[in-house]
Formats: C-alpha cells, sequence, structure tokens
C-alpha cells in the first residue's frame, strides 16, 4: 500500500467543496489515514513549497495557501499517489479533463483546489510535513476492504 499527502486548498474551504472532494477519495476506496484543518504557518507552505522558490508565482502561492483554513489529508491504497493524481487532473484548472476535480470545479491556474504529492519522494516528505506526530496517522482496516481490492490479486501478497 502507498500513501500519499492532499491539501484542499483555501478556495476549497471557502467554496463549501471539501466535503464533496473528500468523498469522492472515500467513493474511490482510498483510505483515509490523516485528516486535520488548518490555517498553516508561512514557514510550512514555503517549505512544501521549496522546489517553486524561483519561480514567479511562487509569492503569490504562499500568499494563497497561507490566506485561510487548508484541510492536509493522507491517503492510503494501492499506487495512491499515481490513481490520487489523475483523480486531480492537469494543474490549470481551465485544462483538466471532466471527471477530475479541477476539472469539474476549478477555473484557475492558482486557485485549482487542491494538491497532491507527485512522487514516493515527495509524499514521504509532505506526509513529514503536514502530519509530523505518529499519533495523527491513524492505522485501521476498513471492513471493506476485501470488496475493494480482490482478495486473490491484490490483498495477501
Ligand atoms: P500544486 O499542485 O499545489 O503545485 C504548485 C502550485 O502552484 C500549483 O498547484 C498551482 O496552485 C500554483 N501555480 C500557479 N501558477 C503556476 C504555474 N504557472 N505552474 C505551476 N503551478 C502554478
Amino acid at each position: 500500500m502507498e500513501r500519499t499527502l492532499v491539501l484542499l486548498k483555501p478556495d476549497t474551504v471557502q467554496r463549501s467543496l471539501s466535503g464533496r472532494i473528500l468523498a469522492r477519495f472515500e467513493e474511490k476506496g482510498l483510505k483515509m489515514i490523516g485528516l486535520k484543518l488548518r490555517q498553516f504557518p508561512k514557514e510550512t507552505l514555503e517549505q512544501h513549497y521549496e522546489v517553486h522558490k524561483e519561480r514567479p508565482f511562487y509569492a503569490n502561492l504562499v500568499s494563497y495557501m497561507t490566506s485561510g483554513a487548508v484541510v492536509a489529508l493522507a491517503l492510503e491504497g494501492l499506487d495512491a499517489i499515481t490513481v490520487v493524481r489523475g483523480m486531480v487532473g492537469a494543474t490549470n484548472s481551465r485544462e483538466a479533463a471532466p471527471g477530475t476535480i479541477r476539472g469539474d470545479f476549478g477555473m484557475s491556474f492558482s486557485n485549482n483546489l487542491v494538491h497532491a504529492s507527485d512522487s514516493p519522494e515527495a509524499a514521504a516528505t509532505e506526509l513529514a510535513l503536514f502530519f509530523p506526530d505518529a499519533a495523527e496517522v491513524v492505522e485501521w482496516t476498513p471492513n471493506n476492504e476485501p470488496w475493494i481490492y480482490n482478495v486473490g490479486e491484490e490483498l495477501n501478497k
């Protein structure tokens, strides 16, 4: 099983879309293992977007991400990183395919509703940044797991 970090950005919370977007991940069969609502400090978002430090949109991005409440979500599932990235869609919401979260709910490049880790390395770093305390991540087994995955094919490996 793989783990990934999702952020529901301030536009998602302000537009009252948090529940609907969270439901998409639940309905897909991804397991929620961490969930918190915070107005995260500037230092956290600066560290999170460190790779974009030299990009022209960086200052605006950090200011927008610290402007309000953000939901941090840790998800677990088989190939969770790729699955979640596919559900989120292209970075520019205007170009994101219909059926993706950005394609269905967004019109902006910057206010693109969600962030999702793009690699196993990024997921590990980002999960440690937003869920630094091991107690914030819950290990649990969904009762319906043998129905979400095939027992012979994907579980018991
Ligand atoms: P996210 O997936 O969180 O990663 C970087 C964020 O920067 C991106 O989503 C957008 O919100 C924002 N952004 C704004 N302009 C650009 C751009 N030109 N290229 C990439 N990301 C951008």
